[in-house]
């Protein structure tokens, strides 16, 4: 069984990433690839259209086709952290009761920027070592730094795997009064730590801060060993970025943000997506026109929609050869607008248009 590969799709707000990803998913498991979705900011009423409930377990999608080769994991911001410290504490229940009742993991859990995105990260690491799926397509939150979230996982292993958290942990005993303070130099600089923090934080926040990595220390190697494989799959050498757009100026300008910043991390997107980019003539507008019985003020509105529709795709198409020019490596795939309002029809028209452009968006097998 080897690695998944994975697509990470990723874009301003409302531009379509998760539509585009779902239908994405789709049309690789159309295709017979065992497929999971993962987004990390689920829209509700999506996911109710595909019949997968927001939790943080692995659920199966099933198929209009009736195919069975597609999974969605669609963690509650809220809930995944808990879920995340019952998998991490598994053998360790009096740490994590303690960890659960720590005004400081409360806190963390609750508002810290990234959190979310990095347990979200850990669950896929761990569905894809049980789960033998072929392609995972993940579907980032909307914002510009969303990209940024793929160090994480390596930043926190390297955190985790060097001395600072044992350091804490010393501290840990030290505030619970366990252990011997250490002497010389580290003794001053520890208690000088402690002191500071004590003076500008109160002394329960330096106790629940020790307490806590204290009880992380003691599953730290779970949490490394997660946190690495969510950095292979997200930044080895089987993992291709999309970024969505749509054809506005505001979202050009997001995607050559995400662009720079994926060419800071050393790596480049291999596909953009001009989502909502073309309209097909609607096949009752052709039908109007066709009619016998159409009075002036009826030509009136489908000249008007004929208008928008060539301005839209002449928008679309001077975007796509800015981006061609400014991101020469990257595919473009240009995905039209549907006229539909049931957000599974969406999905279900964009994956037939997706599965002609599947090879431009999957990673190289390797
Ligand atoms: N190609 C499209 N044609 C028509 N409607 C679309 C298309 N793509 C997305 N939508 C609709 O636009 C809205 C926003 O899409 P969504 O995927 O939630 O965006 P994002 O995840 O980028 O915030 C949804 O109601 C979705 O159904
Ligand atoms: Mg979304």
């Amino acid at each position: 069984m080897s690695d998944p590969r994975v697509i990470v799709c990723a874009g301003g707000g409302g531009v379509g990433k998760t539509t585009t990803s779902a239908a994405l998913a789709l049309a690789l498991a159309a295709r017979g690839h065992r497929t999971l979705i993962v987004t990390i900011d689920p829209a509700r009423r999506l996911a109710g259209a595909m019949g997968v409930p927001i939790t943080d377990v692995v659920t199966r999608v099933p198929m209009p086709s009736g195919g069975d080769r597609l999974w969605a994991l669609m963690p509650d911001p809220r809930r995944s952290m808990r879920t995340f410290i019952d998998h991490l504490f598994a053998d360790e229940p009096e740490a994590k009761a303690r960890v659960l009742a720590n005004k400081l993991y409360i806190g963390l859990a609750d508002a810290a920027a990234g959190v979310h995105e990095l347990v979200a990260m850990n669950l896929v690491a761990r569905a894809a070592t049980d789960g033998d799926f072929d392609v995972i397509v993940i579907d980032t939150a909307p914002s510009r730094h969303a990209i940024d979230f793929v160090t994480y996982p390596a930043r926190l292993a390297a955190l985790l795997g060097g001395r600072t958290v044992s350091w804490i942990a010393g501290l840990a005993q030290r505030a619970g009064g366990e252990a011997p303070a250490p002497k010389g130099l580290l003794s001053w600089g520890t208690g000088r730590v402690e002191h500071l923090l004590a003076r500008v934080t109160g002394p329960n926040l330096v106790r629940d801060t020790a307490d806590l990595f204290g009880d992380l220390a003691l599953v730290r190697e779970r949490f490394v060993a997660l946190t690495r494989r969510a950095s292979e799959l997200l930044l080895g050498d089987r993992v291709a970025y999309a970024l969505v757009a749509a054809p506005t100026a505001a979202a050009r300008d997001d995607v050559l943000f995400l662009a720079a910043r994926l060419e800071k991390l050393g790596r480049r997107p291999r596909a953009v997506v001009l989502n909502r980019a073309d309209t097909h003539p609607a096949p009752w507008a052709r039908a109007l026109r066709e009619g016998r019985a159409v009075g002036p003020a009826i030509t009136e509105v489908l000249d008007a929609l004929e208008q928008e529709r060539l301005s839209r795709a002449t928008a679309a198409d001077g975007l796509s050869r800015e981006l061609g020019r400014q991101l020469p490596w990257a595919s473009i795939v240009r995905l039209p607008y549907v006229e539909a309002t049931a957000p599974e029809a969406i999905v279900a028209a964009l994956s037939t248009e997706l599965d002609a452009h599947l090879a431009a968006l999957l990673p190289d097998a390797g």
